[in-house]
């Protein structure tokens, strides 16, 4: 199997969140085995691959004029072949969310693309690439999660990491909350954990190659363990996101460790206590709340009211001094009113919440909340109040700034530029704010601390404490 002698070129273009670009690294780790080198020149390519991502349209129909392009060139290089001239054998994949969730349709929408995939078939990858260059065109996309069900598989190939300081592990995957707008469950399928053991390997390998950080992903990352068997899995503890925190705590060497994505009430006592207990265990939590309105989470299907999100936040605000809490929200939910909407506005307010992704809502077909034709938002006023959370956004994220001048934060140096002969570093501290400061190049790479001078939106600036 093993084939070091790099013979031929992979180009991948990932969309979406972390899991997509865990995946991707994933599949450049087995494409190693097999003589696929990764490129970044997509013209130099002999397998592209677009990972991709379906949470809004707009994911959705980036992916498909990303292959569009591909198939261009693909045709060009068939008509050289017929004109007897050289050519190169250019070969498309298309995998991620989209693929798991148009599956065959694809192959007949894209005549050019070979090879479709879901997110239950990466570790598949090695046995597709032999059909395809085989001359098959194949779909593979299984409804049953394979992903994380047999360790073995995930233990076989090497990750190819991409060039930062931390490195994303997968701990679980899928979702079972069905939330009303979000396609999620049906392109990651149920949720399922991987095992403690599997995970802590992957963690110390990532450590003993250097990387300072690392971070614990899944869609409900705190619900992590619910598939496990404490007795066969875990030598009888609870198999929680709490204890395997504390487990990852103990690997040896300076590092970081971080966690997302959290649902509300799935934030226990015995996490927070753990985050508090373990040093290593960054002051950061990302909480979507998704909107401020009671009876819009209902219609959401979220499972907590604007008072139980408060309480959650509370605590966690109670526990640590240096805390960033950052949230997601949907704008122009089905049937949202104006009021509701400006419930989201004062939440993020109220929870002070320290920065907020947010979006338009786009219907994805197989939810719920998309056969709401009647309740829908007309697009005007969607997009006017998205404009006005952004606004609200960019005010809480300053408040949030202001709060840290004067304090003195422990930052990982991630980049330098120089500026007037200056060399400014660039760095994250523990609650995931960004900050800038005079340094050394020497320091990348590196844990300082520095005393927060002055703030802007969207990050800081100090000098080296
Ligand atoms: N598991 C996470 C979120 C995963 S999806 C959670 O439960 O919070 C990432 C974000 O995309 C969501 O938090 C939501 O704000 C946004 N999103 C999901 N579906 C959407 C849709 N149909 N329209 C607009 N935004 C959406
Ligand atoms: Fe989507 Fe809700 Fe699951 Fe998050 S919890 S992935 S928003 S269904
Ligand atoms: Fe997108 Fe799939 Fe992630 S839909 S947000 S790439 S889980």
């Amino acid at each position: 199997m093993e084939n070091k002698n790099f013979n031929k070129k992979v180009y991948v273009e990932t969309m979406g969140c972390q899991m997509n670009k865990s995946d991707t690294e994933r599949i450049l780790g087995m494409l190693s085995h097999f003589g696929y080198e990764e490129t970044e020149e997509p013209k130099e390519a002999d397998l592209l691959i677009v990972n991709t991502c379906s949470i809004r349209q707009l994911s959705a129909d980036k992916a498909y004029s990303a292959v569009g392009v591909w198939g261009k060139w693909k045709n060009e290089e068939h008509k050289k072949e017929l004109e007897g001239k050289p050519f190169r054998e250019i070969k498309i994949a298309f995998c991620g969310c989209v693929a798991q969730q148009d599956k065959e349709k694809l192959l007949k929408r894209f005549p050019y693309l070979d090879l479709v995939f879901g997110t239950n078939n990466v570790y598949e990858l090695p046995d597709l690439i032999k059909r395809i260059n085989n001359g098959e065109r194949v779909c593979a996309t299984n409804e049953t999660p394979k992903k994380f069900t047999d360790g073995e598989q995930e233990a076989k190939y090497e990750i190819k990491r991409a060039k930062s300081l931390n490195a994303w592990i997968p701990i679980m995957e899928g979702c079972n909350n069905f939330c009303t707008y979000c396609i999620v469950p049906f392109t990651r399928g149920r949720e399922r954990s991987r095992k403690p053991v599997d995970i802590i390997e992957e963690a110390k390998k990532a450590i003993h190659d250097g990387f300072k950080e690392i971070t614990l992903l899944g869609q409900n990352v705190d619900s992590y363990g619910k598939t496990l068997d404490p007795q066969k899995d875990y030598d009888g503890r609870d198999v929680t996101l709490a204890n395997l925190l504390r487990d990852l705590n103990k690997i040896e060497g300076k590092f970081r460790i971080r966690f997302v994505t959290s649902y509300p009430t799935d934030i226990t006592d015995d996490l927070i206590l753990a985050v508090k207990e373990c040093e290593k265990v960054c002051e950061f939590f990302h909480i979507p709340m998704q909107s401020g309105n009671t009876q819009v989470l209902k219609e959401m299907n979220r499972r907590y009211s604007r008072e139980e999100y408060g309480v959650i936040v509370k605590k966690i605000r109670d526990a640590f001094k240096n805390v960033a809490i950052t949230s997601d929200f949907i704008a122009g939910f089905p049937g949202e009113t104006e009021e509701q909407f400006e419930d989201t506005l004062s939440a993020i307010d109220e929870f002070e919440l320290d920065y907020s992704n947010t979006a338009a809502y786009s219907p994805r077909v197989k939810t719920k909340a998309a056969k709401w034709t009647d309740k829908f938002i007309d697009e005007k006023t969607k997009f006017e109040r998205l404009a006005r959370l952004n606004e609200k956004n960019r005010e809480a994220c300053l408040k949030s700034n202001e709060k840290f001048v004067g304090r003195v934060l422990e930052i990982l140096v991630e980049s330098f530029e120089i500026k007037d002969d200056n060399v400014i570093l660039a760095g994250r501290a523990e609650n995931n704010k960004i900050v800038h400061f005079k340094g050394e190049k020497y320091l990348v790479g590196k844990f300082v601390d520095v005393k927060i001078t002055s703030a802007s939106t969207w990050h800081l600036r100090g000098e080296l404490a």
